[in-house]
């Protein structure tokens, strides 16, 4: 059994794309063990994304994901990392195989619906970045 952070980006909840999206991590054997809504405020994003401080789309994927609402949560399934990214799909919608979350909802690279963990690493830090171990129900 393995977690991994998910989140549903701004550019889904605004077109109500919160269930469908789900619809397709449960139905690849992802539960979801902890959830919830928030607004994250523009430094709160750039603490996140922290990682990514250097390089040129930075500011905009800040200013992006504090721009409404997003749906963060915890995913668990056995490689729950590699399989919540087979059903992200590629980051850029244009390479995302067909089926996709990416493929069938992104609008861009940047607004791309959604994020997750890229390794066990980045997911344990990225899960208490959002979450206390009280949080995460099961
Ligand atoms: P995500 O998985 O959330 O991690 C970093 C995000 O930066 C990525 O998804 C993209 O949405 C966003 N991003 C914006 N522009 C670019 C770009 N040119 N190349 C890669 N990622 C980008």
């Amino acid at each position: 059994m393995e977690r991994t952070l998910s989140i549903i980006k701004p550019d889904a909840t605004r077109r109500n794309l919160t269930g469908k999206i789900n619809a397709k991590f449960e139905h690849a054997g992802l539960r979801i063990v902890a959830q919830k809504r928030i607004q994250l405020t523009r430094a709160q994003a750039g603490a996140f994304y922290a990682v990514h401080e250097e390089r040129p789309f930075y500011d905009e994927l800040c200013e992006f994901m504090a721009s409404e609402p997003v749906v963060v949560q915890v995913l668990e399934g056995d490689n729950a990392i590699a399989r919540n990214r087979e059903v992200m799909g590629a980051t850029n919608p244009k390479d995302a195989e067909p089926g996709t979350v990416r493929a069938e909802f992104a609008e861009s690279v940047g607004e791309n619906s959604v994020h997750g963990s890229d390794s066990p690493e980045t997911a344990r830090a990225e899960i208490a970045f959002f979450f206390s171990g009280l949080e995460l129900v099961g």
